[in-house]
């Protein structure tokens, strides 16, 4: 069990995190380096992406040759919000709001530099023992043209010789395991490093490169610590299984993505070093848990405070302790970069983790509201570096107290609608979860109550069919940059509109949407009607669905009052389960006079129909009494 043996009490923290911060900024200040303050984690001129989630983000242009007005050698500590790890959260490592200590070369210097720096940074400023320490390289990727990084290789044997410790590499360590080697080749699933991840997933204009990853080793016992399920497994550096964490990773980034998917080098030799400020907080303590730093400690005390629970007691508890404190630290700091929970763009990861928050509260007893009391705790912990917290923190506490209770008022009216419901299966249930942040285990409970049941596996089948879309919707909103699968799930989220509209006026308005399920391959879609379609209704569908797309529609999206837009005309796939304000997407020349369909929706969506291209009803079939079954996707 998780517990005694390892939990690393908090009064043990040694090194401060102001003290660390500060250490890292003077130690790269003394190498010639322009200290810049963290931007905010809203990107200011980037419509790509949501969050600021790394330290390059607010460095792009200057990674491609724009003249930084500081000079060609910048540090900084970037405040980082990776909306994607929401759920990950909860173990001795995973958390969303992180500061990431940074470095960069602008063509400046390269490798050999860079290497070292972090090197001496980590054994001789912090004092973390070299043994512990291991390595990554990047094997190489012949299409790509790009070649084993054997420089790095050299390097590191040279800095771990000069500290006494022999290093010798692993070729293959995901078959080999560890094999008492200290440096190790991985390909570009590992080593390599862009904002949209491996070669292939890049858009044309994207700088990435190879990069060199540094690991702690917190020893073979932890091995089988928290996941058991790695007990037999190769163990290696990156296998996950806990036993090493990785704290700092050094970009290569040389290269830009052609339009033609070629790689080109930059005119300049960049470097972009990330290291993990919570995690390396922790490893210099030795210790497992990045909650018992002094970035979470007071959080957690207070968290024992007013639940009367104690951390570190067992797997369960320190899981709702943590996600709590991770949560709302990251809600508060967004506050004060301007994110207040709401349903919309980044308000609503606010409100996903606070409502979280609130949820796992629940699980340790906390009934009354304390999300304030949090932040609290927060502002006074980031006084020094970031004294803008504790500025908002009327207004954000006001914020968080008016989301408490909100959240209380959905969970009421979630309720009241689990009354109506007859048969609750894992398509209610993810709705009411998705609308009113409704919990599933309370829906899966109050179904039990009632000699209902909704396992799991419904839930994440429902949830899997959304999930393309919120996904797109969060962080890897990034302009021309989602993964291509990603792109061709939007290009069917809009046709679905189309074929359901299309539907209506070809069948009769009788027809009304059902389910719908999509892959980046196809869509399918049910929808009320009594008989299977004939050849000719099919054909006129199809040809329909293909007009709209070769008129090269716009689509708009607008927030509207929920009443509003249902007098407007819109149409809703579950009407009472949508909150007061919601987004409707409408297609066509006017969204006022002008359009052939408009209904409720979340997206994402492409912005004309000409982007789908041409499509093809491919299959059509019954799915139960009174519903019928098409299937969609795009000719080849
Ligand atoms: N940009 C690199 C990362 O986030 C350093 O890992």
């Amino acid at each position: 069990m998780y517990g005694g043996t390892f939990f690393c009490p908090l009064e043990e923290v040694i090194m401060k995190a102001n003290e660390l911060r500060q250490k890292y900024l003077d130690f790269f200040e003394q190498q010639g380096h322009a200290v810049v303050p963290s931007a905010a984690m809203v990107p200011e001129n980037d419509p790509t992406t949501l969050f600021t989630g790394s330290g390059m983000q607010p460095m792009v242009p200057y990674l491609l040759g724009e003249t930084h007005p500081k000079g060609s050698r910048i540090a900084d500590s970037q405040k980082c919000f990776r909306s994607q790890d929401i759920e990950e959260v909860g173990d001795n490592r995973h958390i969303t709001f992180f500061e990431m200590l940074g470095n960069w070369s602008l063509g400046d210097y390269f490798k050999k530099e860079q290497l070292r720096w972090f090197f001496t940074f980590l054994t001789k400023e912090t004092g973390l023992d070299p043994e512990k320490l291991f390595v990554t390289v990047f094997s190489g990727n012949d299409e790509l043209r790009i070649g084993r990084d054997d420089e790095s290789v050299e390097l590191w044997k040279e800095l771990f010789s000069e500290v006494g410790v022999v290093a010798t590499v692993g070729e293959d360590p995901e078959t080999e395991g560890l094999k008492d080697n200290r440096i190790f080749f991985y390909d570009e699933k590992k080593n390599w490093w862009s904002r949209a991840g491996v070669p292939a997933n890049m858009p044309a204009g994207e700088p990435g490169g190879p990069d060199s990853e540094v690991f702690y080793d917190f020893g073979a016992d932890k091995r089988i610590h928290e996941k058991s399920e790695f007990k037999d497994e190769v163990c290696h550096v990156n296998c996950d299984c806990g036993r090493f964490l990785e704290i700092g990773n050094s970009v290569f980034m040389q290269y830009q993505k052609q339009e033609d998917g070629s790689f080109k080098e930059l005119s300049q030799k960049n470097v972009d070093f990330g290291g993990g400020f919570e995690r390396i907080l922790a490893v210099i303590d030795d210790s497992y848990d990045v909650f018992t730093t002094e970035v979470f400690s007071p959080i957690i005390s207070k968290l024992e405070e007013i639940s009367g629970k104690k951390y570190g007691k067992s797997t369960e508890v320190n899981r709702s302790f943590r996600v709590i404190a991770d949560h709302v630290r990251a809600a508060t700091m967004l506050a004060a970069d301007g994110v207040l929970p709401s349903n919309k763009e980044q308000g609503y990861f606010s409100r996903r983790l606070l409502r979280r928050a609130i949820r796992f509260g629940k699980m340790i007893g906390i009934e009354q509201a304390f999300l304030a009391d949090i932040a609290r705790v927060v502002a006074e912990m980031y006084s020094k570096p970031y004294p803008d917290v504790q500025k908002k923190l009327d207004r954000i506490t006001l914020a968080f107290a008016s989301e408490e209770n909100k959240f209380q008022k959905a969970l009421e009216r979630g309720l009241r609608e689990l009354e109506k419901i007859e048969k609750v299966d894992g398509e209610v249930a993810f709705k009411l979860y998705e609308t009113y942040g409704f919990p599933f285990e309370l829906t899966q409970e109050i179904a039990s109550e009632r000699g209902d049941s909704v396992s799991q596996e419904d839930f994440d089948e429902a949830k899997k069919m959304h999930a393309e879309a919120s996904r797109q919707a969060s962080s890897a909103k990034f302009k021309g940059g989602l993964a291509d699968h990603s792109e061709q799930t939007t290009r069917y989220h809009t046709a679905t509109h189309l074929l359901h509209a299309a539907l209506r006026k070809v069948l009769g308005t009788h027809v009304q949407q059902k389910g719908s399920n999509i892959t980046h391959e196809r869509l399918r879609f049910d929808f009320s009607h009594s008989a299977p379609l004939s050849e000719e209704e099919k054909k006129q569908v199809e040809d329909q669905v293909n007009e709209w797309i070769v008129r090269d529609l716009p689509v708009r999206v607008q927030t509207l009052e929920k009443q509003a837009a249902l007098d407007s005309g819109a149409i809703a796939f579950f009407v009472e389960k949508y909150p007061d304000e919601v987004t409707v997407y409408t297609i066509g020349t006017d969204p006022d006079s002008d359009w052939i369909s408009k209904e409720f929706c979340g997206g994402p969506h492409v912005t004309r129909t000409g982007e789908i291209g041409p499509v093809e009803i491919f299959k059509e079939q019954s799915a139960s009494a009174g519903v019928r079954r098409v299937y969609l996707r795009t000719k080849k």
